[in-house]
């Protein structure tokens, strides 16, 4: 058997191909930006042809810096940044549309529309989610009513549509020289079209957009053995692989944090943030504004699913200050910045850039800046932009308890943000518990390589991956409880700042 596993992670902001060997160590890893394309207030989109290139080219350059082929890797994993939405022609591969980022907000009047039809709780009990132009459905009904010739091409059995890992995987089996045209229910159960019952596609919910169901993949377990199909030869793996992995992002850093237990839970930091509660076979609707998920299937066992909440704007609210602001000139910066002054002096920041996620829901929110006065300096935007980070998270841990029962002990962490020591110190202190970041940080892209190798044999059990999990850094809460209760009432105060300014 080969010794190694490959795992592309298509993100928000870059795609990575990442390899690794049966320790779980990173052997070999290339990452590439594509453009986020902004085309108005609210509109954020991708290009999927430049998303296909970037990959081809990170695939070549790690397998090259490792100098690694094809048949060195026992097979393939994907992952993927959820809900954007693509849709392209079967027969000539080419998109008809830039892909719909999930944090776009153009669907703003779909969503409201299927809340005061009704419609609302359906998808609630059905799918596990809010009507919110954060999900696919909504991007591929804008797709469908707004594109020239795409609603008839969708009916002609032409139009397809898929999240990035559809796209990929349709584009490394074959595009149109005979691609596959698949997902699993993890990216499935982000569409607002799935069943989380069933794990099939509902003609209700399919009837709510008006999306013709031979427009969709076919949903496979996120753990496959049968595999979706090979890479081509002529790809650029240059190599036959079989593709038997295939997650959303935030589940396959579940995975990769190997929270397999019920009452396990990590919390990613990314452009984003994405706190994931494994509730086992259990489908917990949630009452606090959270969602249910799938957060994985591997081969014939029974779905798990999970509680989440996901925060639009976390790290892109670092990018922010660099980029708009001019403030930092590195997210490295924002930690030595935000180190100069020991507190926010009075200053919250809510980066509601795409209105307020979990477990707010509110598309129409928007950011605020309050509490200033003449005594504050760019060091307490900096450490108020951090603290919004971590306020967040608070927020969506007390939906989680609520909506549980479950007291977290300790918070597992990764992503780019956990990178910043002061933002990790601050998170422990904002919640009163232990914060730990394991040893491998890209629990995104290993828990793609896990679902592939746990297909293929190349791992025998979930037990068997526990043990490559080790903890690289532990940070423990340092604030008395009254100071951490006179900040979060301040930071609630910021919020309702948010929502009061569109009522
Ligand atoms: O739901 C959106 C999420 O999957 C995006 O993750 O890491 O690409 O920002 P990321």
């Amino acid at each position: 058997m080969a010794d190694f596993v490959g795992a592309i992670d298509q993100g928000t902001t870059s795609s990575r191909f990442m390899i690794f060997d049966h320790g779980g160590n990173e052997i070999a890893r290339h990452q590439l930006e594509h453009e986020q394309i902004l085309p108005r207030a609210g509109w954020v989109e991708h290009n999927p042809v430049e998303i296909w290139e970037r990959t081809r080219a990170v695939v070549e350059t790690a397998l090259g810096k490792a100098n690694l082929s094809a048949s060195d890797l026992v097979g393939l994993g994907i992952t993927n940044q959820r809900e954007t939405a693509v849709v392209w022609n079967r027969r000539t591969g080419r998109p008809y549309y830039n892909a719909i980022v999930w944090q776009d907000t153009r669907t703003d009047r779909i969503a409201s529309a299927l809340e005061r039809e009704g419609k609302g709780d359906v998808i609630r009990r059905k799918a596990g989610l809010p009507p919110a132009t954060y999900f696919s459905g909504g991007k591929v009904k804008w797709i469908l009513d707004n594109v020239d010739g795409v609603r008839a091409a969708a009916e002609a059995g032409d139009a397809i549509f898929g999240n990035t890992d559809t796209w990929l995987i349709w584009n490394l089996t074959g595009g149109p020289n005979g691609g596959v045209h698949v997902t699993d229910p993890t990216n499935a159960s982000r569409t607002m079209l799935m069943n989380l019952e069933t794990l099939d596609w509902d003609d209700e919910l399919l009837s709510f957009f008006d999306i013709p169901r031979s427009m969709l993949p076919e949903i496979r377990p996120s753990s496959d053995p049968r595999s979706y199909g090979s890479t081509r030869a002529d790809g650029p793996l240059g190599g036959e692989l079989p593709i038997c992995g295939d997650l959303g992002d935030q589940q396959a850093a579940t995975v990769g944090q190997v929270c397999f237990e019920v009452g396990e839970a990590k919390n990613t930091y990314g452009t984003g943030n994405f706190l994931l509660l494994n509730t086992g076979e259990e489908l917990v609707r949630s009452q606090h504004g959270l969602l249910t998920t799938v957060c994985y299937q591997f081969g014939d066992a029974k779905p798990v699913y999970a509680l989440e909440g996901s925060i639009a704007v976390t790290g892109s609210a670092v990018q922010w200050l660099r980029d708009q602001l001019g403030i930092i000139s590195g997210a490295a910066q924002s930690e030595s910045l935000a180190r100069q002054v020991g507190d926010n002096g009075g200053v919250y920041f809510v980066p509601a850039f795409s209105g307020l996620f979990a477990p707010y829901w509110r598309s129409d929110a928007r950011g605020a800046i309050v509490g200033l006065s003449r005594f504050n300096t760019n060091a307490h935007i900096a450490r108020a932009t951090l603290e919004a980070i971590c306020y967040q998270s608070r927020d969506v841990v007390e939906a989680m308890q609520q909506d549980s029962g479950v007291h977290l002990d300790v918070l597992r962490v990764d992503g780019g943000v956990t990178a910043n020591d002061l933002c990790m110190q601050i998170q422990a202190d904002v919640l009163g518990v232990a914060v730990s970041k394991p040893v491998v940080a890209e629990t995104t892209a290993l828990g793609a390589a896990y679902a592939a190798g746990l297909a293929l044999g190349f791992w025998s059990s979930t037990e068997e991956l526990k043990s490559n999990w080790n903890e690289d850094r532990r940070w423990l809460p340092t604030w008395s409880d009254e100071q951490r209760a006179e900040g979060y009432a301040g930071w609630k105060k910021a919020v309702q700042r948010t929502l009061d300014w569109v009522d």
